[in-house]
């Protein structure tokens, strides 16, 4: 889709306070993180910050980090030369160049390894890079966006992004709220998302929700944000009736059948931080049970985050917990951005 016809909806207070800070962030040229849950605009806010600022009239070029391997990513950022690795027939100019004086959105950028954030720390400093397979070294102008739902500073801690590129790309932090932290915009971007479907059904109006559908929809805590939000107002406008009644029908989760699988909860994980069973007693005390349970917490949490690379949704089914469950538990221990 045309990044610059999208249009952001929104009038809570938090929301707003995100797009002025986009129309600051758009008109300086250096680097801009955005930070958000899964489904929250992300992707939205870094073509705005692209299409408000000097640059724009330049190549806005987009790269989702976590969609290729490590090798893969490399050469599809700063491109090959002939026969620089298996399966590199021809030369390849790289994602990076193809953006020079334009911007390069890195999404997911958090699951980049730390070969390629060595790479990308160098071109954010010094302006220069190499293609795989050469020692020339070529330059480029390039403004970095890096999106992620990850909490880098954790992340950097431990050992998984590199200190120096998160303090290159800090400079400026766009975090974006979850839409159960900004509940005033539930229903304005229902009856957005409602009224273009509508319109594609060919109906004159959008005859509303019930009320019944109204408190649903604002009761509801919306882990994929406004994007499970469009899917389910979607969803419901194209199964009602007819345009005279009001939508009074929505389907919260497509998944619920009585003949879902089961849930393949996984096996018993071994986990490494255990108590010692030959810890002695009296390095136990009974007063360090809260302190002991809650780091034992805190230090699983970690330890599965890492291993699923910080994707939420796989370390909750690691953890045999639901999404939910297992974000109360990040939050619990200031774990999330
Ligand atoms: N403020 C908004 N107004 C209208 N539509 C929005 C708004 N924010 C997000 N959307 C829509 O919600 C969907 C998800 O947005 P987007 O792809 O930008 O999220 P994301 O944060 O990049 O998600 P993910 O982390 O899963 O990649 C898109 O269809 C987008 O157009
Ligand atoms: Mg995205």
């Amino acid at each position: 889709m045309d990044h610059q016809q999208q249009i952001i909806i929104g009038e809570s207070s938090s929301f707003l306070e995100i797009i002025e800070q986009t129309s600051r962030a758009a008109s300086h040229d250096r680097a801009v993180l955005v930070i958000g849950e899964r489904g929250t605009g992300k992707e939205l806010i870094a073509s705005r910050l692209h299409f408000l600022s000097p640059r724009w009239e330049q190549k806005f070029v987009q790269v989702n980090c976590a969609a290729l391997p490590d090798t893969l990513l490399e050469s599809e950022l700063f491109g090959h030369e002939a026969g620089s690795f298996t399966g590199a027939a021809g030369k390849r100019i790289g994602r990076f160049e193809e953006a020079d004086g334009g911007t390069l959105f890195l999404d997911e950028i958090a699951t980049t390894s730390l070969s390629a954030q060595e790479k990308i720390l160098r071109i954010t400093e010094y302006g220069t890079f190499q293609r795989l397979g050469s020692n020339k070294t070529l330059s480029a102008d390039v403004r970095i966006i890096g999106a992620t739902n990850i909490d880098l500073p954790t992340a950097a801690d431990l050992g998984e992004f590199r200190h120096d590129l998160l303090d290159r790309l800090a400079l400026d932090v766009i975090t974006l709220p979850p839409l159960r932290a900004r509940r005033d915009d539930i229903m304005i971007l229902a009856q957005h998302f409602a009224r273009k479907i509508a319109q594609e059904r060919g109906w004159m109006s959008f005859p509303g929700f019930s009320s019944e559908i109204t408190d649903q929809l604002m009761a509801y805590d919306w882990p994929g944000n406004i994007r499970e939000l469009k899917n389910v107002i979607e969803r419901a406008v194209y199964y009602a009736d007819d345009e005279k009644d009001p939508v009074d029908q929505i389907i919260l989760d497509p998944f619920r059948s009585p003949y879902r699988p089961s849930t393949n909860t996984p096996k018993e994980r071994q986990s490494d931080v255990r108590i010692n069973p030959h810890q002695k007693p009296s390095e136990l005390e009974p007063r360090d049970f809260q302190q002991t349970i809650d780091q034992f917490e805190k230090d699983l949490l970690q330890k599965a985050l890492k291993a699923n690379k910080f994707n939420q949704r796989r370390t909750a089914g690691y953890l045999g917990l639901n999404y939910h469950q297992l974000r109360h538990q990040l939050k619990k221990h200031n774990l999330l951005s």
